[in-house]
């Protein structure tokens, strides 16, 4: 049986995890796939840290270009994150002709053009199944099972940390801080946790999901983010009562316009967004707890589809890297370098749609003076800018100077809504800034 020898750059949460499980199922594969998978070398920034998961130490260097350039690696897996090394290795691998697997998320959303060349002129694959949503095969999903759709609707949960703590601050009102400490140690978050908290994980990752459905890479400077960091337990007690869970939800939105177009899709217009949201309790995505990741996707074909499973920690991730591989090997086996190609751009001008055309409903948390009046200049400044109310709450039983009030307003777009917050913002009757987070209907 032939024999594919890994080289594994990171040997971490997911490097220990995918040597973790080529050790348990390497067998199977090999029975399935009629290729044998053994890691020949793991490099590691300490050799000596005491690890997890037990490797082998004559397996362990801190030399990665040792273990790329080693002529016994045919396969690199790139599981170190960042963006500056990262993109190092896998360049110099897909130069040597070898495919390179990698879970790094950022580092495609800001070399993936660059690194996809690469492969095409070099004649190696690319595979980065594990970059999105942990376990769920959602890259499969919209390069293969979903190739003959129209995608006109994704909505994803796609970040574990931010939903395990969004999740825990719900059924235990627990503390911000002490929960994203945990999602460190049970190795769910990033690194550098602000990627996870400020959203631009899952930035990273729609970023890819909306490149790989409209046909052009996404600039992830285009992508509008908002973290959850300002997310309180007021909100997420107020929205309960409303009929709402607050998720972190990452949208693709082609504008009706671009979605009716011809078959070329040319000229596509696409929000692709990243921001809190309420999310009505009887839709799927609301039951979507801890760290499990959801992703809705919508073909003009077949329908709404859903996937979900674990979006974060050692094993989910694992099993996505395990299906990499298995391609992989296979393309060394059967020499087919690139059946399936990265990423094939489709769409000749697509574009992100800029934030302040995105239209969306919204929840209003505002903390004003209890007088007569308040309500009514409020609501002039919102009729002003067209802007409707749909429902307006204020909650008994608040003591003190000021008390919240709760606005749910009608369709509008980010702009007009900006402008008439500033204005509501200034009024003397409103005592701190509002909070807005969007209302999403999934039509
Ligand atoms: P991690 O636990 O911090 O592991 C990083 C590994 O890279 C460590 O083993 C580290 O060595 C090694 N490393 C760092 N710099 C190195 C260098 N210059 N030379 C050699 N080795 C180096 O991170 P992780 O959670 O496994 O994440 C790895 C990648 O997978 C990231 O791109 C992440 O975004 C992605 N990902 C993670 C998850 C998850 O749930 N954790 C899920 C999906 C995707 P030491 O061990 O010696 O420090
Ligand atoms: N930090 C990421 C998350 C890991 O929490 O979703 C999976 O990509």
């Amino acid at each position: 049986m032939q024999q594919v020898n890994l080289g594994i750059i990171g040997g971490g949460t997911v490097g220990g995890g995918v040597f973790q499980a080529v050790q348990r199922n390497g067998a199977l594969m090999a029975s399935r796939l009629g290729v044998c998978l053994r890691v020949a070398g793991m490099a590691v920034r300490d050799v000596h840290k005491k690890r997890a998961v037990r490797i082998p130490p004559a397996l362990l260097t801190t030399n990665w270009l040792g273990v790329v350039r080693d002529p016994q690696v045919h396969l690199v897996v790139e599981l170190m994150g960042g963006t500056t090394t990262a993109r190092t290795v896998a360049l110099t691998a897909l130069r040597l002709g070898k495919p390179v697997v990698t879970a790094n998320k950022a580092l495609l959303s800001a070399h993936g053009e660059e690194l996809f060349a690469a492969a095409q002129q070099y004649g190696a694959n690319l595979y980065y199944e594990a970059s999105v949503a942990g376990g769920i095969p959602i890259i499969k999903v919209l390069r293969e099972g979903l190739i003959g759709n129209r995608i006109t609707r994704i909505y994803g949960i796609l970040n574990g940390t931010c939903n395990y703590i969004l999740t825990r601050m719900k059924f235990e009102g627990a503390d911000f801080a002490e929960v994203l400490a945990d999602a460190q140690r049970l190795g769910y978050a990033e690194a550098e946790p602000s990627l996870d908290v400020d959203g631009h994980d899952a930035l990273h990752k729609i970023g890819i999901l909306a490149s790989l459905a409209h046909g052009f890479w996404v600039n992830p400077k285009q992508i509008h983010v908002e973290g959850i960091g300002s997310i309180t337990s007021l909100d997420i007690k107020f929205a309960g009562q409303l009929g709402y869970t607050i998720k972190q939800l990452s949208i693709v939105k082609p504008l009706e316009r671009a979605a009716n177009r011809g078959p070329a899709m040319d000229g596509s217009r696409v929000q692709v967004t990243v921001y809190p949201t309420l999310v009505p309790n009887d839709h799927v995505l609301a039951s979507v707890n801890h760290v499990f990741n959801a992703v809705l996707v919508r073909g003009d074909i077949v329908g709404d589809t859903l996937y979900y499973g674990r979006g974060a920690g050692q094993d989910a991730t694992a099993s996505a890297v395990l299906s990499d591989l298995a391609d992989a090997a296979l393309d060394l086996k059967c020499g087919t370098k690139s059946r399936i190609p990265p990423f094939v751009p489709h769409e000749r001008a697509g574009a992100v749609v800029p934030i302040g055309e995105v239209v969306s409903r919204y929840y209003l948390r505002l903390d004003v003076v209890d007088r007569p009046g308040t309500l009514a200049r409020i609501a002039a400044i919102l009729g002003r800018a067209r802007i409707g109310i749909s429902s307006v709450i204020q909650p008994e039983g608040h003591e003190g100077d000021s008390v919240p009030l709760i606005l749910m307003i009608h369709d509008a777009n980010h702009a007009a809504m900006g402008r008439a917050l500033a204005r509501i913002n200034r009024l003397a009757v409103v005592k701190s800034p509002a909070v807005m987070i969007r209302v999403e209907n999934f039509e």
